[in-house]
């Protein structure tokens, strides 16, 4: 309730008891009936309906205002309005949004819907007409000025009742009848239908916006979803990449870790674990399967030919043959009928057919040791069986074909050979297809332990002896030393110390080894030495034809005795047998 005025209050004499109301307005309509007929005013309707029909484009509250104004008007009342039934709580009160004449600063205010004259008009659905009605509803006592009579009649909207349109006379200036009755009414009925398509158009509008606002709301959460969407699949696809890099880390870690642990198992009879070993391990691991001819380079006793057994033993021809040829070993004159055979008869002595050992390796590995001490002779027929895979055995015009894979060794320096004319360059080219190159021990020497080791304890065994350690002196000692006969010599050095060892420390006597100094400058200089030793022995070899005794020899050339000579011969691995013609 709005401006409530209670100096205007209309003082009672006595108070309607409860339950009064209702009937005394239900004589009171009655006599209200029975009031005289006056003869209704067509002019003054119409203009009211032109005053109404001017609002209906306008907004619902301006139709019932426009209401309220017309009937005042019309009915020439003190006070004309439109009571609502509230929508949000399912009708509990009437409020007024609509109110012209003496009551209008009222407009906004209620009265509750079961206890008021508009309730009562909504119960019976009829006309009822009230005299003070205040004194029975008495929340109305401070609104003024105070009602004298009040004609009110129900307010449809689609069929239903929703309120009241009322008209108050706050003195008896003038008394309501029926023709008030019926142009209230008729008005009603007419600003109820504008009443209705406007409320349905604001509804639509209401609708529409409601729904534009939904639709946004949802476009901006689509959007916001889109974008979460978006980030989180950036963020996945950022993992997966992270995933798939320490993936693809780990995987290559295995294969890294695998090759080292087969390296290390698949080959244990070669012992160490240094760097240049193993690069040499990786690369027998890779070209062992292959069928590719392979060419080992190293100094003397560096390990080439167990190099070349462990690449025949991991080949698919590990169950064929290794058939080993040490071409320094074998005269000259004989290398042809050692690697490729003869028939009977083929030369004096050849009492009958021999088979060569490319024969004996068919299906297998042959493995051509200091290849470079072929002569030249044979390096054309060995040309011939590298590119057709066949030979003509001495004495033979049929050729013979064998499935052969060629390994070779050498410590001397091919590509040196090839330039001196010593070494055919195609056949070179046609060995180093796939080169391998022994480091010396100097170059690991931090296997020297894991050496000492193995080889302590496999020559303790033989001789059947307890070695416990190894001195730390000696091992200082094999450390320092520069091992001109690489592994081969550390071998002899340890087989030696192991038979003469008493107790359970192994150790040697320094003077077992060469007595150089191990510095580098003296590695060279001793290098230098053995090459010029080699020239030397060589030189003399060639001047004597092969022949190391007696006059004329190359001992005597030398100024030597013969016995020394023959040492320096197998210790420098001179094939003597090449000088002969
Ligand atoms: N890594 C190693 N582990 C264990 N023993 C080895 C190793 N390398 C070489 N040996 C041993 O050293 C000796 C010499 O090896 P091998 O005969 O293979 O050398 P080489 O290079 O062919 O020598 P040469 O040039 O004198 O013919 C052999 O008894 C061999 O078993
Ligand atoms: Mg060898």
């Amino acid at each position: 309730m709005t401006s409530v005025n209670s100096k205007n209050s209309v003082p009672f004499e006595a108070s309607i008891p409860d339950g009064a109301v209702p009937l005394e307005s239900i004589l009171c309509t009655e006599e209200f009936r029975h009031r005289p007929w006056r003869a209704p005013d067509y002019k003054k309707e119409n203009r009211a309906l032109v005053a109404l029909s001017s609002a209906l484009a306008d907004s619902p509250h301006t139709i019932l205002q426009t209401l309220a104004e017309t009937i005042l008007n019309v009915t020439e009342s003190d006070s004309s309005g439109v009571s609502l039934l509230t929508t949000h709580d399912g009708g509990k009160r009437f409020y007024w949004p609509a109110i012209a004449g003496m009551w209008k600063p009222h407009i906004g205010g209620g009265t509750p819907r079961d206890f008021g004259p508009c309730g009562d008009v909504l119960d019976r659905n009829c006309t009822l007409m009230f005299r003070h009605f205040e004194r029975r509803y008495t929340y109305f006592l401070p609104i003024t000025p105070l009602v004298e009579e009040c004609l009110l009649v129900p307010f449809y909207v689609g069929g239903e009742a929703v309120g009241t349109i009322w008209a108050i006379m706050h003195d008896d200036h003038r008394r309501f009848d029926a023709e008030d009755e019926r142009l209230m009414n008729t008005l009603g009925q007419f600003a109820s239908l504008a009443y209705q398509t406007r409320a349905s158009i604001d509804e639509f509008k209401f609708q529409v916006a409601e729904r534009e606002k939904a639709e946004s709301a949802l476009r901006e959460l689509t959007d916001a979803l889109e974008i979460r969407v978006r980030v989180r699949t950036e963020e996945l696809e950022q993992r997966n990449n992270e995933v798939r890099r320490l993936r693809d880390q780990l995987h290559k870690e295995n294969i890294a870790l695998r090759q080292e642990i087969e390296q290390t198992s698949m080959f244990d009879e070669i012992v160490g674990s240094s760097r240049p070993l193993r690069r040499v391990l990786g690369e027998v691991e890779k070209v062992a399967p292959t069928d590719s001819t392979v060419l080992i380079n190293g100094e003397t006793g560096t390990g080439k030919e167990l190099i070349a057994r462990a690449i025949h033993k991991r080949s698919t021809r590990a169950s064929g043959a290794f058939v080993a040829v040490n071409c320094a070993a074998i005269p000259p004159a004989l290398v042809a009928s050692e690697l490729f055979g003869h028939e009977r008869g083929a030369f004096t002595g050849a009492t009958q057919r021999r088979m060569g050992r490319f024969e004996l390796a068919d299906g297998g590995t042959i493995f051509l040791d200091e290849i470079g001490d072929l002569p030249a002779e044979t390096q054309i027929s060995l040309l011939r069986v590298i590119q057709e895979g066949e030979f003509e055995p001495v004495g033979r015009s049929r050729p013979t074909s064998v499935n052969v894979r060629i390994l070779a060794a050498t410590n001397r320096d091919l590509p040196a050979a090839v330039s001196k004319g010593a070494f055919r360059q195609d056949l070179f080219y046609r060995l180093n297809v796939f080169p391998i190159a022994m480091p010396s021990l100097r170059e690991r020497s931090e296997d020297i332990p894991l050496l000492v080791e193995y080889f302590v304890e496999r020559y303790a065994r033989k001789t059947g002896k307890v070695i416990g350690s190894v001195e730390r002196q000696t091992l200082d000692l094999f450390k320092a030393y520069h091992w001109p006969g690489n592994i081969r010599e550390l071998q002899n050095v340890i087989e030696r110390a192991v038979i003469l060892c008493e107790g359970g420390v192994f150790r040697i006597d320094e003077s077992w080894l060469s007595a150089e100094s191990t510095s580098a400058r003296a590695d060279s200089l001793t290098a230098t030495l053995i090459d010029r030793e080699r020239e030397m022995i060589e030189a003399a070899l060639e001047a004597t034809h092969g022949r190391v005794s007696g006059p004329g020899g190359a001992a005597m050339k030398l100024g030597m005795p013969r016995q020394t000579l023959e040492a320096r011969i197998a210790s420098l691995g001179i094939n003597k047998h090449r000088f002969r013609v």
